[in-house]
């Protein structure tokens, strides 16, 4: 069983990225920027955002946070994005999920203009990723394809089954699975037989939030399988994968932690410097 190692994969992509953005800055006498608004004082969003600086900084990434009270008004934030919209040294923005209840999350998705928007939210990137054409990606599905592409280069009329169907990372995996010539199928809570769908695949995307709900007699020999659940337990942080289990037939496995979630930021990183590169034509 291949151990897919996502802190290696990111370490690999970010030297890479890292290259890039000295050669941009040659050619162009500036580095791409990322501004990240974050909103209360959730520890997680803090932990995320604070990793996501510090890699930005790793890779010569302009970075800038913008901190605000849980209690801001949702028209300062509007009003905000408007600014960064058109500050030629930001190249992309990001709003951290979860917003407190009183901002409407699709209008702050909405707010920023399609061509900073390095979470692929905006209905404009969903709407060209779907329509297979240039558009930013979500990080996490993006992080999820790169992993995949290495171990089996060419997915072409590979059966795939994407557990979960968010606008985070469902939705936007069956597209990038789609895009590479898989068979996909989206499956969900109301799924009548998972465990069967699950087994008619070569490629398993589990995103659900469900605790080890892919069991090890889900999967089929030498599947190709990828935990994007980041659950917390009784026994510490888990996927929605059963790793024991399933790594006794999986072909290849990422483990929680050290899998998805590494690849996450260093996909944001390449989303600002492609952002970039778009607005230097
Ligand atoms: N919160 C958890 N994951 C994400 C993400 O990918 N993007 C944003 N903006 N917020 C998040």
């Amino acid at each position: 069983m291949i151990l897919i190692d996502g802190k290696k994969a990111a370490a690999e992509l970010r030297a890479e990225l890292k290259e890039e953005v000295a050669e941009l800055k040659s050619k162009h006498n500036k580095v791409p920027g990322l501004t990240v608004i974050l909103i209360g004082d959730l520890t997680p969003s803090q932990i995320y955002v604070r990793n996501k600086e510090k890699s930005a900084n790793e890779v010569g990434l302009k970075s800038e946070v913008i901190k605000y009270p849980d209690s801001i008004e949702e028209k300062t934030v509007l009003e905000k994005i408007q600014e960064l919209n058109s500050d030629e040294t930001v190249s992309g923005i990001l709003v951290q999920l979860p917003l407190p209840k009183h901002i409407d999350k699709q209008k702050v998705i909405e707010a920023i203009h399609p061509s900073k928007d390095v979470d692929g939210f905006h209905p404009m990137n969903v709407g060209n990723l779907s329509s297979g054409y240039e558009s930013s990606i979500p990080c996490t599905p993006l992080g999820c394809y790169l992993l995949i592409k290495k171990i089996e280069p060419n997915l072409s009329g590979k059966k795939a089954v994407v557990v979960g169907r968010s606008n985070l990372n469902g939705k936007p995996m069956t597209q990038l699975l789609l895009k590479e010539n898989c068979t996909v199928t989206i499956t969900h809570s109301k799924t009548k037989d998972l465990k069967a769908e699950c087994l008619e695949a070569d490629i398993i995307v589990a995103a659900v939030g469900i605790p080890e709900l892919v069991r090890g007699d889900w999967v089929k020999k030498d599947a190709i399988v990828i935990d994007v659940g980041i659950n917390k337990t009784d026994n510490g942080i888990v996927g929605d994968v059963h790793f024991d289990e399933v790594s006794k037939n999986a072909k290849a496995l990422t483990p929680v932690p050290g899998g998805v979630g590494p690849m996450t930021i260093a996909c944001l990183l390449k989303n600002t410097i492609d952002c970039f590169k778009r607005s230097q034509i």
